[in-house]
């Protein structure tokens, strides 16, 4: 998730990229640059790893900005790390061609291959950069009459996966021109002005009269207004529309926080987290490997290391890399893992889970682990961070920046990662054969289908979490994949509206917990699918009678037809169906909305709870 601006009008167009890149910051901010086409038609461009400041002081001592055409974009990192060279915009071989994007262009490893073996120089390790230079190629081998738009429009029909271009060329100074599918972009229409944005935020300070895109479109932006094609070329139509939010609704898409915004965003973030991850042949695909296929196949053992939430995904990702590579796998709190003198060696995999890559707990524990010689893989949020600087082999989850401090979509991220990694595993080392690994991937593919469908659905959640504002205390139970979840929703719970909640294996309850069971206490049950392992699913019918029969009300989150719980229930909340180990996918969803409607029904700020802070960096 980046930030992208663009304007053509009469005010400095560097004035406005950088007023819209502060706006657009809490989209990515790794690094930014912007573009200006200067009327001599000169194309100038700046770049700079870090935050926005650090562009902006290089401008502040460069003069000659005069440019009223131009862009500009705040980064957050998916191909290549957060360097100047990895800065966008990216120009073609000429110079005279400027491209910024969001989103992930999963073909670019054959286009970048195709361009080099024609003689192009790419400089950076970005998907993007292969844009500039496809428009380099399509202007020259046109006519001189051919547009930089009509340049666009066939580029973007040789780019497979999910993109927001904009494009400035120094030989079209009254002009900018973008693309999309996929990836948000809006136009502002001004006075004698026109804006090209990733969201409104970036504008509405000149004008609230606004456009929508659809898919697969082109915009041709001027002075005096848009002229919007498909990718062939046909006339298409806007849809005009009025900005009322105020700038920090803005930021927020129009939800009252980042919480509820990150929530709905994670079919989106699931999206783009396994994009690209499968190659032609069906196999997996990870990012910066810096472990050979062979490291993986000497793997022997399996630890996970992470906090938080983050302990929770890898203690579902436990159950799907021993069923799939037959390894075993442990799972340990990074902050208790080297103090008990784990047994590591050469061919233990340690895998560190950590949305912000800076937890300090998780980082101590990759540093024991590498001086026991084990691999160390890191799934992480943030590329450039030092959690994976620190590791042998990495895999983004490209969920964009997670403002609230509760983690919701990083979670799903994690979840979805650390799935890939066990049919990686499983894969390199043979136990799976491709059309395995391939069936399941297509089954996590859909996936951010199924999460908007329970999203869709969620309105009752929200209405039984206002019921529950005053409870004293919830209890979560689950088996196999369930019980972690159990975990996160009481995490979840406890961090958000500061109230006692506690997460067990449905099995554990009769040894002890039971005994808090009294008339009125909320327990959430999250049953397995009757379709996996039925002796599971009729276990967990079993424990909700057991609470049932003692008083308490009965939360359950069940899949689309099981009928079984339905007599033991006091609410059913129903997910869709879905393969065993892919349902903590949809069943944390309800837990993630639970707890943060009841902590809105409290009066809590759900964006930055108590005591807690995005990123913890100390032990
Ligand atoms: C979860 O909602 C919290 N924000 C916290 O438990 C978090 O998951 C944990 O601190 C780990 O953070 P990391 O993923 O950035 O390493």
């Amino acid at each position: 998730m980046c930030g992208i601006i663009g304007y053509v009008g009469g005010k400095p167009a560097v004035e406005v990229a950088l007023e819209g890149l502060r706006r657009l910051e809490y989209r990515g901010y790794d690094s930014a640059g912007i573009a200006v086409v200067d009327p001599d038609g000169s194309l100038r461009t700046r770049r700079r790893a870090g935050k926005l400041a650090n562009l902006e002081k290089v401008l502040a001592e460069t003069d000659g900005w005069a440019g009223t055409t131009g862009m500009g974009h705040t980064r957050w990192a998916t191909h290549g790390g957060p360097t100047d060279a990895n800065a966008h915009p990216h120009v073609d071989c000429t110079g005279t061609v400027a491209v910024i994007h969001n989103g992930i262009i999963e073909n670019f490893a054959a286009l970048r291959a195709e361009l080099e073996r024609a003689g192009h120089q790419l400089a950076s390790e970005t998907d993007t950069e292969v844009v500039a230079h496809l428009i380099e190629d399509a202007l020259s081998a046109a006519e001189p009459t051919v547009t930089i738009a009509d340049a666009l429009r066939v580029v973007c029909g040789r780019l497979e996966g999910a993109f927001t271009l904009v494009v400035t060329h120094s030989g079209s100074p009254d002009t900018v021109v973008a693309a999309r599918r996929n990836s948000p972009l809006v136009v502002g229409l001004g006075d004698g002005e026109t804006f090209l944005a990733s969201d409104v935020s970036a504008f509405i300070a000149h004008t609230r009269a606004a456009l929508e895109i659809g898919q697969n479109q082109i915009v041709e932006a001027t002075r005096a207004g848009v002229t919007l094609t498909d990718f062939a070329g046909t006339p298409v139509e806007g849809r005009p529309f009025h900005v009322d939010w105020d700038v920090s609704a803005a930021e927020k898409g129009g939800f009252p926080y980042f919480m509820l915004k990150e929530i709905s965003e994670q079919p989106t973030a699931l999206a783009d987290t396994l994009r690209g991850r499968l190659s032609d042949d069906g196999g997996i695909v990870l990012d910066e490997e810096r472990l050979s296929e062979q490291d993986f196949r000497d793997v022997d053992k399996v630890f996970i290391v992470a906090c938080g939430t983050a302990y929770h995904a890898g203690l579902i990702a436990k159950y799907a890399v021993e069923h799939w590579t037959r390894l075993p796998c442990e799972v340990e709190m990074a902050s208790e893992f080297r103090y008990r003198d784990p047994v590591l060696d050469r061919s233990t995999l340690v895998i560190a889970i950590s949305q912000s890559g800076e937890t300090l707990d998780t980082l101590m524990a990759i540093k024991h682990a590498r001086e026991q010689k084990a691999r160390v893989l890191a799934i992480c949020n943030t590329n450039g961070s030092t959690i994976p600087r620190e590791s042998d082999a990495v895999l983004y989850t490209r969920c964009g920046p997670e403002v609230g401090v509760a983690a919701t979509k990083t979670f799903l991220g994690q979840v979805a990662a650390c799935l890939l990694v066990g049919l990686f595993l499983a894969q390199v080392r043979g136990v799976l054969y491709g059309d395995e690994v391939g069936a399941n991937v297509a089954m996590l593919q859909q996936m951010p289908g199924l999460v908007e469908q329970t999203l869709a659905t969620i309105e009752p959640v929200r209405a039984l979490a206002r019921e529950l504002a005053d409870a004293k205390a919830v209890l979560f139970l689950g088996r196999h994949v369930g019980y972690p979840v159990a975990l996160e929703g009481a995490l979840k719970l406890k961090e958000l509206a500061y109230m006692h909640a506690e997460g067990f294996p449905a099995g554990e309850l009769k040894h002890g917990p039971i005994a808090l069971i009294e008339p009125g206490l909320p327990v959430v049950v999250i049953v397995p699918s009757p379709r996996g392992r039925s002796v599971l699913h009729g276990k967990i019918v079993s424990n909700i009678q057991e609470v049932r029969a003692r008083g308490a009300r009965t939360i359950v989150i069940a899949e689309e037809g099981d009928t079984d719980v339905e007599p033991y229930a006091s609410h059913i909340i129903r997910v869709p169906r879905t393969p065993t180990l892919l349902a903590p996918l949809v069943t944390t969803l309800p837990l993630q909305v639970l707890a943060c409607e009841i902590a809105l029904a409290r009066g809590l700020d759900v964006d930055q709870p108590r005591n807690l802070a995005k990123s913890v960096t100390v032990e």
